[in-house]
């Protein structure tokens, strides 16, 4: 299926849809998340969390999403975050100068080249208004984070960009509060925003989006005993490197040719791949890619993004980024507070490794991996667990006690599953309509299901039917999501 397939998906099934939509000024990149959508975000994060967070002992902060100018004086966000832009000199049009030289000439151009050699090139392939083909500005810097003036004053705030930064700045109270041990990860999950000059593709380019971030801080001078490693030595990964090539091997392998380069950030490689592969994303279509040093972002010294392959291309899901002490340091310089703390009785200021989730794009993704064609039946195959519900319950007839009896078993069931009940249209459509939002089990109640205590049980992919006893339907459903 492609891109138009899952908007067409996202839109008639209430999973996303634009922000503000009734009304002609709504801006674009700001999408709201509907009923199936809220249901099938926060499974993945859960998932997240169990597989991530909770299974590497981590701790979870949930910090304000606006934030002082100073941390972002600090973490050189205010100086730093911006891309290049020209102006047409007559429309005023804005466009991204990196991607309209990209588009123009074919040839993939950096995101770090200087104004001047934005200017040349310009100049060099005579790129006009793309609208009234007048001239262009020269180039010039947009920052991307949103000022907010705080209180009467207006006193500068900022929304975040990242939502890292409120790790960092907690991090000295977390220290003591939580008596941290290195290495430890602090992970967030929130909302960050960045003034994208041009928002597009729905989930995939954002100007408000969520992120599952982890920071894991580590002791330099001691980052490759982790006894954790043996459970992702095995695991296999892609590596695209430098030179463009695919280098496919087991953490073990890719430390040991010196591809990765310490057991430390194969580790958390591994915890990425096995994540995304117990959530529905093929090996073959995913890949880390090393990023070459003029498409890192200003904070890191060593880039590995998680990319997977969909039908608008490579897509970047999790940016893993070795930010050393660039951001500890800073905060600690800005803010005038000692962030080092004791490891082993050798004083430190922590190296951060982090592992940067980018969700909305995650669950396009998965969609688009799990969404297919099984003769005339359209299929959502999400892995169990992520499925917006986990159970449709289907009375056979809207006749005699059968809707008592089936909205009974809907109210056992709907407190410890996401459950969902539809009385109305043929059975064959209800199950047709589950299938095509990934409902795994579907349960029918028939005039004998009254008489005889029971029901049937539809499975989405096989399209199997067993009769169970009403007293084992939750079993089935367990048996079914701890497979
Ligand atoms: N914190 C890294 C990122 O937002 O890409």
């Amino acid at each position: 299926m492609n891109y138009d397939d899952i908007q067409k998906l996202f839109l008639e099934k209430g999973f996303f849809f634009p922000s503000s939509e009734i009304y002609s000024d709504a801006p674009a990149g700001f999408w709201d998340y509907g009923p199936l959508g809220v249901n099938f975000k926060n499974k993945f994060i859960e998932s997240w969390r169990k597989n991530i967070v909770r299974r590497d002992s981590m701790i979870e902060i949930d910090g304000s999403q606006i934030l002082s100018k100073n941390v972002f004086v600090a973490s050189g966000h205010l100086d730093n975050f911006s891309d290049p832009i020209v102006r047409c000199n007559e429309c005023n049009s804005v466009y991204r100068a990196d991607r309209m030289i990209t588009d123009i000439s074919g040839d993939m151009i950096s995101e770090k080249l200087s104004d001047a050699e934005y200017d040349e090139k310009i100049k060099s392939l005579d790129i006009k208004c793309l609208k009234c083909k007048n001239s262009l500005s020269s180039v010039s810097r947009f920052n991307m984070m949103y000022d907010v003036g705080i209180g009467p004053k207006g006193d500068a705030s900022y929304l975040r960009p990242e939502t890292c930064q409120n790790i960092f700045v907690d991090f000295l109270r977390l220290s003591k509060t939580m008596r941290i041990k290195l290495p430890i990860g602090i992970a967030q999950f929130g909302k960050s925003f960045r003034n994208e000059i041009s928002p597009r593709q729905s989930l995939l380019r954002l100007r408000e989006f969520y992120q599952a971030e982890i920071e894991v801080f580590y002791n330099p001078n001691n980052v490759d005993v982790l006894d954790e490693f043996s459970t992702v030595s095995d695991c296999i990964l892609n590596i695209h490197n430098s030179d463009d090539e695919i280098i496919t091997a087991t953490c073990n392998e890719l430390v040991n040719r010196g591809v990765l380069p310490n057991k430390f950030i194969a580790y958390y490689l591994g915890l990425v791949q096995q994540f995304y592969t117990r959530n529905g994303l093929s090996l073959e279509k995913t890949r880390f890619r090393i990023l070459p040093d003029d498409d890192r972002a200003f904070y890191a010294t060593h880039s590995f993004d998680f990319e997977v392959l969909t039908s608008v291309g490579w897509l970047e899901l999790v940016a893993c980024n070795n930010r050393t002490d660039y951001d500890l340091s800073r905060h600690q310089k800005i803010s005038g507070k000692d962030l080092q703390i004791l490891d082993n009785e050798e004083k430190v200021l922590p190296h951060v490794f982090e592992i940067s989730m980018g969700v909305d794009r995650s669950l396009y993704s998965i969609v688009e991996e799990s969404y297919h064609k099984d003769g005339d039946r359209l299929l959502l195959s999400l892995k169990p667990g992520l499925s917006p519900f986990d159970v449709a319950i289907f009375p056979l007839s809207n006749k005699n006690d059968l809707p008592s009896f089936s909205k009974q078993i809907f109210n056992d069931l709907k407190l410890d599953f996401q459950s969902f009940y539809d009385s109305s249209g043929s059975i064959g459509r209800r199950y047709r309509r589950q299938d095509e939002i990934g409902t795994p089990m579907c349960i029918t109640i028939d005039f004998d299901s009254i008489e005889n205590n029971d029901v049937t049980i539809r499975y989405r992919d096989s399209m199997d039917q067993i009769r169970v006893p009403v007293s084992e339907i939750k079993n089935k459903l367990l048996e079914y999501y701890n497979n």
